[in-house]
């Protein structure tokens, strides 16, 4: 009895998900495809969520982040970059393809790098890239809203399409979950800029909670973070090589790519 009236409750708000969305999406169709003649547009945003396994987070990352971008009168795109097959998942490395496609897509000035689990808390929170690399995810309900070390860069930043080209993107060889974006705050230091933030609590932001079976740390983190400088520009945008599957679905583009060590090669460090 019970089971029954919560598995039709779920069904119930399931549809109401389906409704709101579909609502949303006619309202924010007309920039899915920005007119390619435009050369640049600051208020142009692509939004990249690498992902696996985590479909129920889906339409809560959009319920709360569309009214966020409509409010802050971007003009924005969602790219949902999956990973596919068997290998440790690589969120760098999912960001660099999902860069590259959304370049082919359209035209952005600035890319938000945005884990599907993180919400932001305040709307103001501004998703607009500026002169510096930003980091929107400052502070977490998970680390009891502080930063954790002065350097974390994890969580959601956002960088324009000239910062993220000049630094040459993510790192492509951190397989597993850590430490990718300490080498993506090193890259970006190496390359001249600085990280700002949010003031006070604009950037707070709370997380979906999930299961973390079959998650797997990459433990030569430690090993490659040593060598950021060195292998910033042998490994990044520059020597990626993917074969993705697209498709255009209501809210977003999906990208579905297997990704392998061996199409990413880099001098072994
Ligand atoms: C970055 O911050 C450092 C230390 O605060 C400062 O010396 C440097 O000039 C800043 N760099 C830029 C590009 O603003
Ligand atoms: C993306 O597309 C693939 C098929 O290419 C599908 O299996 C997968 O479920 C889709 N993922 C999302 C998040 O929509």
């Amino acid at each position: 009895m019970w089971l029954r009236a919560s598995i039709i409750l779920k069904a119930i708000i399931q549809v109401i998900i389906l409704f709101k969305q579909q609502r949303i999406f006619r309202e924010t169709s007309h920039i899915r495809h920005t007119s390619p003649a435009r050369k640049s547009c600051l208020t142009c945003v692509a939004v990249l969520i690498p992902f696996r396994n985590r479909h129920e987070h889906l339409p809560i990352f959009f319920l709360h982040l569309i009214p966020m971008l409509q409010k802050q009168r971007l003009e924005f795109a969602f790219y949902v970059i999956e990973q596919t097959g068997t290998q440790p998942f690589n969120r760098a490395m999912l960001f660099n393809v999902g860069f590259k496609e959304a370049m082919k897509d359209s035209v952005w000035d600035c890319v938000i790098f945005h884990d599907v689990d993180h919400l932001p808390e305040n709307d103001r929170n501004y998703y607009g890239c500026g002169e510096m690399p930003r980091h929107f995810a400052a502070k977490l309900d998970k680390y009891m809203y502080i930063l954790p070390y002065k350097e974390f860069f994890g969580g959601v930043s956002g960088l324009t399409v000239e910062q993220f080209r000049k630094i040459n993107g993510f790192p492509n060889a951190f397989w597993g979950w850590g430490g990718e974006d300490d080498d993506l705050w090193n890259r970006v230091h190496y390359a001249g800029y600085n990280v700002t933030r949010p003031e006070g609590d604009l950037g707070k932001y709370k997380s979906i909670p999930h299961h973390h079976r079959g998650e797997v740390q990459f433990l030569g983190r430690y090993k490659l973070l040593r060598y950021s400088k060195e292998r910033q520009y042998i490994d990044g945008l520059n020597n990626l090589v993917y074969t993705p599957k697209i498709l255009v679905d209501r809210l977003y583009t999906n990208i579905s790519v297997n990704l392998m060590p061996e199409l990413a090669p880099i001098e072994d460090y």
